[in-house]
């Protein structure tokens, strides 16, 4: 396929696999809400560890229903495969993060949403493969479901009404995730160059805070864009067109290439096109590529497709 053919394309593809297929130095920005590892969804289970209980289907689980439903997240360290996944998780980013960097060019910026548990894996196996972890920065959420179980409902279910009381106010799982990290990696500048050199032969390296405040009204490195009317329930952990928005134009200029090779429902994809980049997707779900698809011809959210928001006073 010829370079041009390549760009403005979403393909039914394993992301991992497509990308060895795209010509060095050839993308300006990766932006992508890569699988966290943390659900039992299939497409985010990438370890070995084939624990019933983990995957939410013991005998205990399902005679639990509802319960263990709405709690969502399996817990950790049931038993010593539970405990391997962390490390299972930092192999997984490792089997693409050195072909990412390969396809980048110099200064080229890989904007990574990871989750809170296993970002560091993924941080540690880009740095591996040679980016320069830039920063952190983190989304608000306006919600999040908290589904921490409360302690004393378990003990009250036993008929353990002393413990029941004696723990009244305690629960087991985790504070309501309000956040999610944002993981910003560069591919290192050609050794001898200059960062402003590299702007001039490369198009990126700096980035465009103007551009950035137009959406966020800020500088800062905690992100609040959030969904417009209507746009969200597309995909399980869709991310806001808007948001996605402000990542593009803070790290890339009109006419650049941006890939997302776990594109779902192609968010990322909508956003860059809405902004005169060029794009490349990929999903190895049907149903994913197909919404995704979809959104692409429909210019969905007319809304979110025109130029940067204005900015309030
Ligand atoms: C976190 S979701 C991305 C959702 C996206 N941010 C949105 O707004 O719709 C990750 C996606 O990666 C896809 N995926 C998982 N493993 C993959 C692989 N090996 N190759 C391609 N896609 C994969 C899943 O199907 C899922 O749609």
């Amino acid at each position: 396929m010829t370079e041009q053919g390549l760009f403005d394309t979403i393909s039914l593809s394993d992301g991992i696999t497509a990308v060895k297929e795209l010509p060095s130095t050839s993308v300006h920005l990766i932006l992508s809400d890569i699988p966290y590892g943390i659900g039992t969804d299939k497409w985010d289970v990438l370890h070995d560890n084939t624990n019933s209980a983990f995957l939410g289907s013991s005998p205990a689980q399902i005679k639990a229903g509802a319960v263990f439903k709405r709690r969502g997240k399996p817990l950790n360290g049931w038993s010593e495969a539970d405990r391997r996944i962390p490390a299972e998780y930092q192999r997984w980013c490792e089997s693409f993060a050195g072909e990412w960097l390969r396809i980048l060019k110099p200064g080229g910026s890989a904007v990574v949403f990871a989750g809170r548990r296993f970002s560091h894996r993924c941080i540690v196996a880009f740095e591996d493969a040679g980016f320069t972890f830039k920063d952190s920065l983190a989304w608000l959420r306006e919600t999040a479901p908290h589904r921490a179980q409360r302690l004393s409902v378990i003990f009250n279910r036993r008929g353990d009404t002393e413990n029941g009381d004696k723990w009244s106010g305690w629960r087991v799982g985790n504070l309501r995730p309000k956040f999610e990290p944002i993981l910003w990696f560069v591919k290192p500048y050609i050794i001898g160059t200059t960062i402003a050199d590299n702007v001039i032969a490369q198009g990126v390296g700096a980035f465009n805070e103007n551009a950035f405040i137009a959406y966020e009204h800020s500088p800062d490195n905690v992100l609040q864009s959030g969904f417009a009317p209507g746009e969200a329930g597309r995909h399980i952990t869709q991310k806001p067109v808007k948001l996605l928005k402000a990542l593009i134009e803070l790290t890339t200029l009109e006419g650049q290439v941006i890939l997302d090779p776990f594109c779902g429902s192609g968010s990322t994809l909508v956003a860059a096109k809405a902004l005169g980049r060029r794009y490349i997707g990929f999903d190895n779900d049907e149903s994913c590529v197909t919404e995704a698809k979809r959104r692409l011809a429909d210019n969905m959210f007319e809304s979110q497709l025109s130029a940067a928001p204005a900015v309030t006073p």
